[in-house]
């Protein structure tokens, strides 16, 4: 039996959005990175970026299935990456930026093993 590809309907290609981000499905909610960061920051002022994946629905933790990695950009700019063992660490991450200027909004991509590449985005003023 021949396989026939449809892109928008293989989670493995490109990057994973919830389709309805007033109500992600189980799988959505376990992908998904959540944001924590100010709305407005200063130029050239240092800020926390925190990043969980798993915190709206608890993702797997093991060697078979887990998130292989989270990375940090503000638009296209990228700012920090983090790496997950599965099983002995967990997808959190914790990273110290500063902007000169605003590249466009904070982007993180994670990476699960089995279910590709999930994005969430969030605005934020460099002022
Ligand atoms: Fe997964």
């Amino acid at each position: 039996m021949e396989k026939t590809w449809i892109c928008t309907e293989d989670i493995l290609c490109g990057v994973n959005e919830p389709k309805d981000k007033a109500s992600p499905t189980e799988l959505e909610k376990k992908h998904i990175p959540v944001i924590e960061a100010p709305d407005r920051v200063k130029k050239d002022e240092p800020f926390e970026v925190r990043i969980e994946v798993g915190k709206l629905l608890a993702h797997p933790n093991e060697p078979g299935h887990f998130i292989e990695w989270i990375e940090l950009y503000c638009g296209d700019t990228f700012l920090g990456h983090a790496n997950f063992s599965g099983g002995a660490s967990f997808p959190k991450a914790s990273f110290t930026v500063k902007l000169s200027h605003a590249h466009g909004p904070l982007k993180v991509w994670d990476k699960c093993n089995l279910h590709g590449l999930w994005e969430t985005t969030k605005e934020i003023k460099v002022e």
